[in-house]
């Protein structure tokens, strides 16, 4: 397949593009900043994009959004969260619904955040309604903005992923340092919970929402169980053999991050995947200490020297 993804250079688009490729699949980068031949350049911000040179593409993955967790919400910066999604979206879909020959699919990034932060509720699946707050309001106006590539006959996924686990980057690798040293600890009283997904398992998921004309729709893209901040703490501990007696004070979290504490560290989104299940996908970790160990044996091996990555899963092909 011809596969066009955006943000390709991000933390998920970098583990998935060598992914395709080694599936034989030929990758197209849509990014802000072209530096390898063949990238495809846009700049969603100023409404451009042009996809008349890219020949003929079979399934667009679509991760591009600006970074949610690296830096403070600033009005501006809230915006700049939205528009890159909401503008940056329409602005594709547009495009792809006036190629001569749209893609037969196209996987959109959405988020967990679609059902709110604090719902009340002790399980969240697909047929929950959307939440309130701001990141809710991001995922929604997202994936609304896919509409002109739906009405153009091209099959939608809306992957609400959950937190990805990967030491490259996102949350584990900004919580490793502190754990390491012994210093980790529960985040104000730890009973907040969130769904998560290891990197291989996400990229495993993506490559069958590619490929499974029955795949469609909203699916969310975590584990079998969400974790409470306070497991979570405690098996990251575990598998780094360290210490996690400091726990961090709800109230200097949201001195520190304001808003987007409430909104993510804060939120309490028990999200697990009905669709996942139904469509008979299985995951590679569905445990979080399975995939812990996996994630962090794998770092801890590899440091010093490169190791070569496991391939990701592919149970559902099988
Ligand atoms: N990582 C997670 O835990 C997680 C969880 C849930 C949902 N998601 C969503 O999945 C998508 C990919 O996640 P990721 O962790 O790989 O993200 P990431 O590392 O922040 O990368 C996103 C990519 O989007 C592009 N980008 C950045 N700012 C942009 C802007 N203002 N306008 C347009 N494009 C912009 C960049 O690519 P170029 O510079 O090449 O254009 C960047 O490499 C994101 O939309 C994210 O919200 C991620």
């Amino acid at each position: 397949m011809r596969i066009l993804v955006s943000g390709a250079t991000g933390l998920i688009g970098n583990a998935l593009a060598p992914h395709l490729k080694k599936k034989g699949h030929e990758v197209l980068r849509l990014t802000r900043t072209a530096k390898r031949t063949g990238d495809i350049e846009w700049n969603p911000q100023a409404g451009q994009i042009d996809l008349s040179g890219a020949g003929k593409i079979d399934g667009v993955i679509h991760l591009a959004g600006e970074n949610i967790a690296d830096g403070r919400w600033t009005g501006r910066k809230k915006e700049r969260i939205l528009n890159s999604r909401k503008n940056g979206t329409r602005l594709l879909c547009d495009a792809l619904a006036a190629m001569p020959e749209a893609p037969g699919v196209l996987i959109s990034a959405s988020g967990i955040n679609y059902y709110g932060s604090s719902t009340g509720s002790d399980r969240l699946d697909e047929e929950s309604p959307a939440g309130t707050g701001f990141l809710a309001k991001v995922c929604r106006e997202w994936e609304q903005a896919t509409a002109p590539a739906e009405q153009a006959g091209i099959r939608i996924c809306h992957l609400r992923i959950g937190m990805v686990l990967t030491p490259e980057g996102g949350a584990l690798k900004k919580m490793l340092p502190a754990f390491k040293l012994g210093l980790g600890g529960r985040i104000a009283n730890g009973r907040q919970r969130t769904g998560w997904i290891s990197i291989d398992d996400l990229i495993g998921i993506i490559d069958a929402a590619l490929h499974e004309e029955s795949w469609s729709g909203a699916i969310n893209a975590v584990a079998r169980e969400p974790a409470s901040n306070r497991e979570f703490t405690r098996q990251l501990a575990r598998v780094l053999a360290r210490p996690a007696v400091f726990p961090v004070p709800g109230l200097l979290v949201r001195i520190l991050f304001g808003e987007m504490a409430n909104d993510t560290v804060l939120a309490d989104l028990p999200v697990y995947s009905r669709r996942l299940t139904e469509l008979g996908y299985k995951l590679c970790h569905p445990e979080l200490a399975g995939a812990l160990n996996h994630l962090i044996g794998k770092e801890r091996k590899g440091q010093g020297r490169k190791k070569k990555s496991r391939p990701p899963p592919n149970d559902f092909d099988a």
